[in-house]
């Protein structure tokens, strides 16, 4: 039989202990609030008045449901008031000092049998529980944000947790409507130790001005379906907290240097803007605790505004090679009205993609999505070529050819020979350094990178890679060309992985360094990240998707330029594609498909 939990008490009503509070009075639970003052007492109480009267207004809460939800909290100041609670959760801030002193004043205070569980992402729960006499009934219970939301909790158990103890407080997330994973007691857990080295080089990224705070963002909502990219989040998770973890993960977790904190994010701290918290952090809000975002000195002006800009006039476009990437580029700009010239190695090669975007084309007629005259107008605005010399016209080549140095640059040398002046000249490598391709040609200045996500003619996302030699009207125009073809053109720096694959790849990696090292299974790292942080798929089904192949050739390329020890490919990645575990595609990657 599992222990009977009728009151709880939770410690700290910050951005994570109001959010617990919810979780508990929801379900029923009665609980005892506390905070250090009054004042802080209030603003506990109006975070949890404003939470659950969102909830109303979004018709997923009953009036009379959120007032009995109310009545059962008892907000009180200090920790005498939790002498009758079964259970406590602590949710104050990420110092081991203040936690121990908690938990010695809450093993004075609480029954004997309570168990005292801490909220902390990063501390050790064991450090924590020694501060007691009841090391055994101590446990990690890590909520995620926001707590009422979010699926996942993470048991920590310590080597001295009893067993009864992590069985009740299991039995306990389960009635709280929450899926657990039960783990030991290591920096960050699962989640905060996959996630936090990627918010902490996004922020480096944003510091060192690869990319704007908006261009990063929409790069990982819309090039990886993340439900918030790592700025937003680091603003909701508060920029004070963000930094504490990661201080504590990089001091615990073996000095990892991609957890030693971005020097920005101790300013930011230091001069206030403590995120969503403080109504300032990488964002402005309305106010402080709203998720409303407003505009502010740094929100830039909208792509289509780029046109002004100096972005060139853009007619007719030459889309060079025969892939899937060509394929679906071509269908891209057809669809949107542009004069397509589509230059092949062959007439077969250019009869094949001619029946690949009909094909596309006419999945969109029978789903309804694309009219018949739209598809043949498209289709007519087509000319198939063999030969290059038919772009000498075009305002804008396209280049998506095999993934090889020499090839790209041989091409865009003939490029350089045939096209007019004051035409973009753009590639589509994912990989390959836009610069070496530029200096193929006469006129570096007008070659950028257009990279476009795989199904094109579906991915929202285009990233736009700029040079060191890339002039202001040609970034314009690329940018303006995304918004005209209905895309979100983030522009970057000419780095490896670009935005998206140098923040994704790293994680990835560090899930498979996780595996190898036992802490976790692989089900239970793809639920932490799905359930604990959003993701649409978990590392380890992404990686079976992608291609083990193709994800351990792009950490390699991450790791050769950027020199990072933690970006060193997982030896478990490099010897599952030795053995021809490749993913989906082979049948087998990190888990097996022939019978799926
Ligand atoms: N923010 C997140 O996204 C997140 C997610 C999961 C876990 N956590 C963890 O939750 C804990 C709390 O983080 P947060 O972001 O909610 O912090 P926060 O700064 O938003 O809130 C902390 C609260 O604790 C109160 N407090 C401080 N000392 C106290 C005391 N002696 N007695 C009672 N209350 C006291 C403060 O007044 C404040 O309201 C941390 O351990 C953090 O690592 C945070």
């Amino acid at each position: 039989m599992a222990r009977e939990f009728t009151r709880v008490g939770v410690v700290g009503l910050g951005t994570m202990g109001a959010g617990i509070v919810e979780v508990f009075a929801r379900n029923g639970v009665d609980v005892t609030a506390v905070e250090i003052s009054d004042a802080a007492l209030e603003r506990g109480r109006v975070t949890l008045t404003g939470s659950t009267d969102r909830a109303v207004a979004k018709g997923k809460l009953a009036e009379a449901d959120r007032d009995a939800l109310m009545s059962r909290v008892d907000f009180r100041v200090g920790l005498g008031a939790l002498h009758d609670v079964d259970l406590v959760i602590e949710a104050v801030p990420e110092h081991l000092d203040l936690k121990q002193r908690i938990f010695a004043e809450l093993d004075r205070v609480c029954k004997p049998d309570a168990i005292l569980a801490t909220n902390t992402s990063s501390l050790s729960v064991t450090e924590i529980s020694v501060a007691t006499t009841r090391p055994n009934q101590v446990i990690g219970i890590h909520f995620f944000n926001p707590a009422p939301v979010m699926k996942l909790v993470e048991v920590v158990r310590t080597v001295v947790t009893s067993a009864e103890v992590v069985a009740d407080v299991e039995a306990l997330c389960e009635r709280l409507g929450k899926v657990d994973v039960t783990i030991s007691d290591r920096a960050g857990f699962i989640a905060n130790a996959l996630l936090f080295g990627y918010l902490n080089h996004a922020v480096g990224m944003f510091e060192a001005r690869y990319a704007t705070r908006e261009d990063i963002d929409a790069a990982m909502k819309l090039g990886c379906g993340l439900p918030m990219g790592p700025l937003a989040l680091m603003d909701l998770i508060g920029l004070d907290t963000a930094y504490e973890i990661l201080d504590t993960m990089y001091r615990r977790g073996g000095r990892d240097r991609r957890h030693a904190p971005a020097p920005l994010l101790k300013q930011m701290v230091t001069a206030g803007l403590l995120g969503r918290k403080s109504g300032r952090g990488f964002y402005t809000y309305e106010r402080p605790g709203s998720p409303k975002v407003v505009a502010d000195e740094h929100t830039p002006v909208a792509a289509e505004a780029a046109v002004a800009d100096g972005a060139r006039a853009v007619a007719k476009v030459g889309v060079v090679g025969s892939g899937t990437m060509a394929t679906g580029i071509i269908e891209v700009f057809a669809k949107a009205g542009y004069e397509v010239v589509s230059v092949t190695r062959g007439a077969e090669k250019s009869a094949k993609v001619c029946e690949a975007v009909k094909t596309s084309l006419n999945k969109g007629v029978v789903r309804g999505k694309l009219a018949e005259t739209d598809r043949d107008a498209a289709m007519g605005r087509i000319t198939w070529s063999a030969t290059l010399e038919h772009l000498a016209d075009v305002d804008l080549v396209v280049e998506a050819v095999v993934e090889e140095l020499s090839v790209k640059k041989a091409l865009f040398a003939s490029l350089d020979e045939i096209c007019k002046p004051g035409v973009v000249l753009a590639t589509t490598t994912s990989s390959l350094p836009v610069i070496d391709v530029a200096m193929a040609t006469q006129r570096p200045a007008d070659v950028v990178g257009l990279h476009f996500f795989n199904p094109a003619p579906i991915m929202p996302l285009v990233e736009v890679v700029r040079t060191i030699r890339t002039s202001a009207e040609t970034s314009a125009t690329a940018r303006a060309i995304c918004a005209a073809v209905g895309k979100t053109g983030v522009v970057c720096g000419d780095r490896s992985g670009f935005i998206v694959n140098a923040l994704l790849f790293p994680y990835l990696n560090d899930a498979v360094k996780m595996l190898e090292a036992s802490y976790s299974t692989a089900d239970d790292i793809d639920y932490a990240m799905k359930l604990g942080c959003g993701y649409p798929m978990g590392p380890f089904e992404l990686l079976d998707v992608v291609g083990l192949d193709v994800s351990l050739a792009i950490q390699r390329e991450l790791y050769l330029e950027l020199r990072e020890p933690g970006f060193a490919p997982a030896p478990l990645l490099e010897h599952l594609v030795t053995a021809g575990y490749l993913g989906r595609k082979s049948g087998r990657g990190f888990r097996d498909h022939t019978n799926r």
